[in-house]
């Protein structure tokens, strides 16, 4: 992966040790991919999405408006559940993810949906060499993604570069207040730290099966992660030339980020009342002026 951003800037910590970090977690999520589309615990929910459901979450549903005939980047689309989504609702949409298994497999959902959507299998980094400059309304971008990035200074870059003039950046994923945090005996604790970037601030995690849950064991069991804090985020965006448009604070999240969460309309899930925390998702529109 050439982690520099378009500007030819490089990355703040361009070392081996990240790039290997990055190398591993490609690996568990190519890994992952055939596990999630098989949806033996039906977290996906791909049966439903093939008999003509929605996939996106009520606040992403409420918050990115009308999307017929936009030109969208979905970035970090996994197998394209919701890149398929935006197609049905009339978008002219392109999804991009790193892992070759994510890219056939959204191909493959596409030909059986009847949906004509574009995929790239790419580095959201090396996205520019892959996707038209100033060419889309939108980049759309949610659920469980600014957590696999080391620095969100040349994503942003890349995300400002994609978009037309008055384009929009559209990002919902999980608050990092509630990314800190893990479940202990009843209790929300916190565990890990937020704002590290590069190698240095990256976590390590090894699972022995994937969040589907399946209990099918993973061989790729490593990954490595990153909190970013809100001034990350919004400091990239302003430094990258997007004006703020609106971020918002949601105490529901579309998967159990701890055991003790409830269900919630909408299959999104919500801590019980019993637990006392932080807001559990973020969302945000970010425009190209
Ligand atoms: C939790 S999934 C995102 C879920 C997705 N929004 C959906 O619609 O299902 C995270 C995805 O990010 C991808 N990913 C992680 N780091 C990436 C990177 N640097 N470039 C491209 N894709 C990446 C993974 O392959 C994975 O498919």
């Amino acid at each position: 992966m050439d982690m520099h951003d378009k500007s030819g800037k490089a990355m703040n910590d361009h070392s081996e040790k990240l790039t290997q970090m990055m190398e591993l977690t490609k690996r568990s999520w190519d890994e992952r991919v055939p596990i999630h589309a098989d949806d033996q615990t039906g977290l996906y929910d791909v049966a439903s999405f093939l008999n003509g459901q929605d996939t996106l979450s009520p606040i992403e549903n409420a918050e990115i408006g009308h999307v017929s005939g936009l030109k969208i980047a979905h970035l970090q689309c996994h197998f394209g559940l919701d890149t398929l989504s935006l197609a049905r609702r009339g978008a002219d949409v392109t999804g991009l993810d790193y892992t070759p298994a994510a890219v056939a497999k959204a191909q493959e959902l596409a030909k059986q949906a009847g949906q004509s959507a574009k995929f790239v299998c790419a580095d959201v980094y090396d996205a520019l060499d892959h996707l038209p400059a100033g060419a889309f309304d939108m980049v759309f971008s949610t659920c469980g993604v600014i957590c696999w990035l080391p620095d969100l200074g040349p994503w942003a870059n890349v995300v400002a570069t994609l978009l037309k003039p008055g384009g929009k950046l559209y990002l919902y994923d999980m608050h990092p207040a509630m990314a800190q945090l893990e479940e202990e005996n009843g209790k929300l604790v916190a565990t890990y730290p937020v704002g590290g970037t590069g190698a240095s601030g990256a976590l390590e995690f090894s699972e022995d099966e994937s969040y589907a849950g399946d209990g099918r064991p993973l061989e790729n069991k490593k990954t490595f992660e990153w909190i970013h804090s809100f001034s990350h985020v919004l400091a990239s965006l302003l430094s990258a030339g997007l004006t703020l448009e609106f971020l918002r604070e949601h105490d529901t999240l579309p998967w159990k980020a701890v055991p003790s969460m409830v269900p919630a309309a909408g299959r999104m899930f919500k801590l019980p009342d019993s637990m006392i925390g932080p807001s559990l998702s973020f969302s945000l529109m970010a425009k190209r002026t």
